[in-house]
């Protein structure tokens, strides 16, 4: 057989794999997304096994040469891979054997495709974190300029999705801000635990060659190394972790995203999507669809997805590396795929809306939203609440039953009910009134909004 078709365990096979074998076990139409990774993990080996005199000084050299320029032709787009080679690790091996010749054979040493892969994963994530976390902060700074222009937008708060008390759509949108800033600060600790350099332990148990591990993790920026080579060529709980974090930023996006499809309802019309983030429909010449926000809010399943597939492809594994580990990879590119166009179409989809200032004002007509403001008014005349609350909805009752909101009612009509109220009364059943007077910290008054602002900006700043 011609060596380039040999395996590279064929001393112990007797027999040529099996065409299905083959194309099931093989992975590098996947994971050739990690082949910038895995060269640049490659040159860091053979520049240490040189260095130690593990293998010849000129090998080592004409290895990082060879693997230099299959980065240039990666880079050009000339490379091709061979699916009889499995996976990107031996593909490239293949493929630097093909540029230098023999020394390529000296590259594996000390290693195994365990360590490397777990390496290579390690690699590139940490990449990924990065970007995604700069995406986060692109959309945390979308968020805290549109609430900057709706400071006196005022709309109706929700819970259970019915009229609960007025808000500023400000404070609206700065409520995922701090979800996102959780989200960050989340990848940011995962990322932690991430930069950690598996290389070194072998196929689990170590290696009996004189590595130098510190310099390896030094040149391909890793913070750490690993300290027990069976956990590190096995567990791939830093995958998961990923998963879940993923999981969680996609859950933000979908509510989001949710409420975005329900803005741009007729029956709501609290905001208009720009055409640039939205479709039109085939048939309805009319139809202007939210099909990103939904697609975020759909795929969001797909992340979950890839979450419960790490948990489950691992809770019956025993240690240490089992070829099952093969399949953390696609789940994995699928969620960061997913995260990655999600956020990217939420940055211009909050950037261009456009908030209806004014139907969000007309919906608070009438609805009774300042009915809370009206009973802590009583227990501020010395009513206790519960009794206030009483007083309160009957009044509401009493309004619906005669079709009235409570800002038509006269202050004779208020005085019947509440016998203590004075002109003033008349004022706190304004949204204005009752937005401002919730100037505590955290709360939705615009003085309080602001001050939410600055340390949102602080935030952002501090970080970049
Ligand atoms: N493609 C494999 C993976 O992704 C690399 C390690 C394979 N190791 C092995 N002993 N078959 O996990």
């Amino acid at each position: 057989m011609a060596d380039s078709l040999k395996k590279p365990w064929s001393g112990r096979f007797a027999k040529e794999t099996d065409k299905s074998v083959e194309e099931f076990t093989a992975s590098v139409h996947y994971d050739l997304r990690l082949f910038e990774h895995d060269v640049r993990g490659s040159i860091a080996h053979a520049r240490m096994l040189g260095k130690q005199g593990i293998i010849p000084a000129e090998d080592a050299a004409k290895i990082v040469q060879g693997l230099e320029s299959l980065l240039e032709d990666w880079r050009a787009g000339r490379i091709e891979f061979d699916p009889k080679a499995e996976d990107v690790h031996m593909n490239v091996e293949k493929l630097l054997a093909a540029k230098i010749g023999e020394p390529a054979g000296r590259l594996h040493t000390a290693r195994s495709r365990n360590d490397q892969v777990a390496t290579d994963v390690r690699m590139w994530l940490k990449d990924e974190i990065d970007f995604l976390s700069q995406l986060m902060a692109e959309f945390q700074h979308t968020l805290v300029s549109r609430a900057a222009e709706h400071l006196d937008t005022i709309m109706p708060g929700y819970t259970h999705l019915q009229h609960a008390q007025p808000v500023l759509l400000a404070h609206h949108l700065l409520a995922y801000f701090w979800m996102i800033e959780r989200d960050k600060k989340r990848l940011a600790d995962c990322r932690k635990r991430v930069d950690v350099l598996p290389l070194g332990s072998g196929a689990l148990a170590g290696t009996d060659f004189p590595i130098d591990r510190e310099f390896v993790a030094k040149e391909i920026g890793f913070s750490r190394i690993s300290e027990n080579s069976l956990d590190a060529v096995s567990d791939r709980d830093f995958v998961t972790e990923f998963l879940a974090a993923a999981a969680i930023t996609m859950t933000h996006l979908s509510r989001f995203a949710e409420e975005l499809v329900l803005w741009s309802s007729r029956e709501f019309g609290f905001v208009e999507l720009d055409d640039s983030v939205t479709t039109g429909s085939s048939i309805m010449p009319q139809k202007k669809n939210p099909d990103a926000a939904e697609l975020t809010r759909g795929k969001t399943g797909r992340v979950f997805g890839d979450l419960v597939a790490l948990l489950t492809l691992q809770k019956g594994l025993p240690l240490s590396y089992n070829r099952d580990l093969q399949e953390d990879k696609e789940p994995l590119f699928d969620a960061v795929d997913t995260l990655r166009g999600a956020l990217s179409v939420f940055i211009p989809m909050v950037a261009t809306a456009k908030f209806k200032k004014g139907r969000m004002r007309e919906a608070l007509e009438g609805d009774f939203s300042t009915a809370t403001d009206l009973a802590d008014y009583l227990v501020k005349t010395g009513v206790p609440f519960r009794q206030a609350h009483e007083i309160v909805g009957k009044l509401v009752a009493e309004c619906i039953s005669t079709g009235r909101g409570l800002e038509d009612l006269s202050l004779d009509d208020l005085r019947k009910a509440l016998p203590q109220a004075t002109e003033d009364v008349l004022r706190i059943l304004q949204p204005e009134e009752s937005v401002a007077a919730r100037s505590t910290p955290g709360g939705t008054a615009r003085s309080a909004v602001e001050k939410q602002i600055e340390a949102a900006r602080a935030l952002i700043k501090e970080k970049g």
